[in-house]
């Protein structure tokens, strides 16, 4: 398959006409269906059986999650030119005049206008920049380092990668519009790409971007919406909100190809004691097995399983190892015999199991497409979870077969052609990995991690990014991927920090610490071969930095965990860019801000990602009221939004703002390990001298594993929080105790000195006691009050 090479709109055949459900091309019709469901989501679908026989559509999106009827309306006009319009009538989204929606044999394409203004963001793991105009791109899973010369991964820009999203969020003007496109095989794109060598088009086509497949029923949803946000969480609605994880998942994890076993994660188990740096995840690669046999342990390092993991685990410690879905083909391995008896295996056209070649040699491949496969595989998980392993990273599943054609690879007991499951095929490894977590502990959050994904993958499992480099250029691109992922649908995602491949040095380790160490996901992985990455592996007082910023990321956990409680509920994005929460103003332009993010709605991130560098511009987004303003947590000043400034960040810093108007709820005290508790917590209220608004927060405390949460075994209170001189108001209601009780301290910035506290039981004046502590940088004048228990 060539991946630079798409399909072009001047080979297509388009609509001319269209009337009662059907669109006439060249005297064809093809019946077309429009449904809306509720709050401004759409679908579009074409239907003809004979130019698309297969509906190969097997991960389902949410069409039932919305409600209501849409302020917008999408619909065919008598021309067969579809278009969005809004509630007055105008036009938002435009097809192109005579070249809307075409055909091309079996392939299919939309086309819509664009303009000078039109913005692109989404598209998942793509590294091709946060902002997408003018690119030319295929959705078709990868083994990035199998796939693509390894020159242009270290150095470069590779594409397709591991996840397959075809999804684009558009700005136009003042409209945002989610286009996701319902099709599990390779969907192409195009935002305006320069298709001619001499970057002229002689034609004058009108500037468009559209997108189609090769094959495969045409459908499409469509999202009408006012802010990026709000587009954002109806995306994740459809596609399927992430589940709220372990609380240890969001800690920080220790990984290395090259962990072979129990003695080897004891050894690092001690090393984070000894050092009092937190850590919640030890991981294991490919060489715990024998032989590279899936779901068997190697007996040159393992002894009594059980045992040996249940030790970690009573040291706090989960222990994480690699699935590859490849099972050895070998004549006495009994899950090869037991999935060849089941026949559950992928079949090549000869209706034989098809072989790719993987770690242990030749293998075959289960099929996740089938029932039976997910069941078969499930049953292999529920044991492997109940010898006592936490969680299960899952690999390789792009799916990748070394130099063997993956078109020889079908589904459905060999009946259907490859494209029809190919990106899916790590959704149905996450699926039935899922499933089979839960049969050993129906009770217990499953926390898994894949490296290939598509659109509705984060229901099963989080990301992450796949091999990069230990270099600044995959640091700079890991703050994009990141960001469009959350956009597209996977919010739970992060990169391996300090980077894979290649040798990480002592400021780049720091560096990406700093930048990630309140990503969604944090893991520490390295490629056997390479220099040692662990956190202490680049001198004692590197060392000291990162676990500072560690450290900081398990003081914000009640924080970070009510944006997953959040994001379960309503899909709100964790990670995101800073347009997502702010529009454009005073001359402010954050259409291509690509190195600083918002964690939440609270806490914005700028770090420094060149070499070298030690000061660079920010830029302090506001609300279009004028009102906002950030606390520089590095030395408690309030800095007017609206503009940007200049900084320098020192060695024990990144730069770091809290947004004025939020409460912050941490962990009390500096965090020395990875026991957290979310009930004993400090309210820090970001609400400066002068601050005139209230700031509110929903807080939410449960055990962080089982699913207790959902039977109400949840602590839960209201705060509001407002400031009239230098005393604080707190008033806590809405107080429910399903869990055990919570013991609330409030703290102030910025001179605050008293506060006064309104619980269900009484109301207290509290004279505030002055502290320093330290954020990012230099000491923090901040002041705390007493506990009080609601
Ligand atoms: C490929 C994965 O991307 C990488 O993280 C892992 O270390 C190797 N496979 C070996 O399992």
């Amino acid at each position: 398959m060539y991946f630079q090479k798409i399909r072009h709109p001047s080979n297509f055949r388009f609509a001319d006409a269209h009337a009662e459900g059907a669109l006439s091309i060249a005297g064809q019709t093809l019946a077309t269906r429009i449904r809306d469901l509720g709050e401004d989501v759409f679908h579009v679908e074409l239907q003809d059986t004979q130019r698309w026989p297969l509906d190969a559509r097997l991960v389902r999106m949410h069409d039932d999650a919305f409600s209501g009827t849409s302020r917008h309306r999408l619909a065919f006009d008598a021309q067969g030119v579809l278009s969005l319009s809004n509630a007055q009538g105008e036009c938002v989204l435009s097809g192109v005049g005579d070249a809307s929606l075409g055909v091309c044999g079996s392939a299919w394409l939309v086309q819509w206008h664009r303009d000078a203004d039109t913005r692109f963001y989404g598209q998942g793991d793509k590294v091709t920049g946060l902002e997408k105009t003018g690119k030319r791109t295929k959705f078709w899973n990868l083994d990035v380092w199998g796939d693509h010369p390894m020159h242009s991964v270290s150095e470069g820009v590779v594409d397709p990668r591991y996840a397959a999203i075809p999804y684009l969020l558009v700005r136009q003007g003042d409209n945002w519009i989610g286009i996701l496109v319902d099709h599990p095989g390779s969907v192409f794109m195009d935002t305006g790409s320069n298709w001619f060598f001499t970057g002229r088009d002689d034609h004058n086509a009108p500037p468009a971007f559209w997108f189609g497949a090769d094959e495969g029923v045409p459908a499409f949803y469509l999202i009408a919406g006012d802010s990026a946000a709000d587009v954002t969480r109806r995306l994740q609605r459809l596609v399927g909100t992430t589940p709220l994880p372990p609380l240890w998942s969001l800690g920080h994890h220790q990984c290395r190809w090259g962990y072979r076993g129990p003695r080897d994660l004891e050894a690092l188990d001690e090393s984070f004691r000894a050092y009092e740096f937190p850590c919640d995840g030890l991981w294991l690669d490919i060489d715990y097995m024998d032989n590279y046999k899936v779901f068997t342990t190697s007996p040159q390092f393992f002894g009594d399983v059980s045992a040996e993991i249940g030790a970690l685990e009573a040291k706090g410690r989960r222990v994480v190892p690699i699935l590859d879905p490849g099972v050895k083909v070998e004549e006495g391995y009994a899950v090869a015999a037991s999935g060849l008896a089941a026949d559950i295996f992928c079949k090549n056209p000869e209706g034989k199991p098809y072989v790719g070649f993987v770690w242990p040699g030749r293998t075959w491949m289960p099929d996740f497409s089938l029932e039976a496969g997910r069941s078969w595989w499930a049953e292999h998980v529920k044991r492997f979870r109940e010898s006592g392993f936490h969680g299960a990273w899952i690999d390789m599943n792009d799916p990748s077969v070394g130099a063997a054609e993956v078109d020889d690879m079908r589904f459905q007991n060999g009946q259907w052609p490859h494209w029809t499951y190919h990106n899916l095929y790590a959704t149905g490894m996450a699926q039935a990995t899922h499933e089979g977590f839960l049969k050993a502990r129906p009770d217990e959050r499953p926390f898994l991690v894949s490296r290939s994904a598509a659109a509705g993958s984060s229901r099963w499992a989080a990301v992450w990014t796949g091999d990069n480099f230990s270099n600044w250029h995959h640091l700079r691109m890991t703050l994009h991927c990141t960001l469009n992922l959350a956009l597209s649908g996977i919010p739970f995602n992060g990169p391996d920090v300090p980077g894979f491949g290649g040798h990480a040095d002592r400021e780049l380790a720091i560096a990406w610490y700093k930048a990630g160490m309140l990503f969604p996901f944090l893991r520490n992985h390295s490629l056997i071969g390479t220099t040692q990455q662990e956190p202490w592996a680049f001198g004692a007082d590197a060392m000291q930095v990162i676990r500072h910023f560690v450290r900081l990321r398990y003081k914000l956990l009640p924080y970070l965990y009510q944006l997953w409680i959040a994001q379960a509920r309503d899909g709100s994005a964790v990670m995101r860019p800073l347009f997502h929460d702010f529009d454009n103003h005073d001359g402010l332009v954050l259409d291509y801000i690509d190195d600083q993010f918002l964690v939440g709605p609270a806490i914005m991130q700028a770090p420094l990602v060149h070499q070298g560098e030690q000061r660079r511009e920010v830029a302090l987004p506001g609300a279009a009221d004028g009102h906002t303003r950030w606390m520089d947590a590095g030395d408690g000043s309030f800095l007017q939004a609206g503009r940007s400034i200049q900084v320098t960040s020192g060695a024990q810093a990144t730069p770091l703002y809290l947004r004025e108007g939020q409460i912050l709820p941490m962990q009390t005290g500096e965090r020395l390990s990875q026991e957290n508790d979310l009930t004993d917590i400090e309210l820090h209220l970001i609400l400066g001298r002068g601050c005139t608004q209230a700031a509110t927060l929903a807080y939410a405390a449960d055990d962080g594993a089982s699913f207790g949460y959902r039977r109400g075994e949840r602590s839960q209170c209201r705060i509001r929080a407002w400031r009239d001189g230098d005393t604080l108001h707190v008033d806590v209601d809405e107080v429910h105790t399903g869990w055990k009780p919570l013991r609330l301290r409030v703290v102030g910035y910025d001179g605050a000195h008293t506060a006064v506290i309104t619980t269900p039981v009484g109301r207290s004046t509290q004279a505030l006691t002055p502290y320093r502590w330290t954020c990012s940088g230099g000491p923090l004048a901040a002041a705390m009050g007493d506990v009080v228990e609601v």
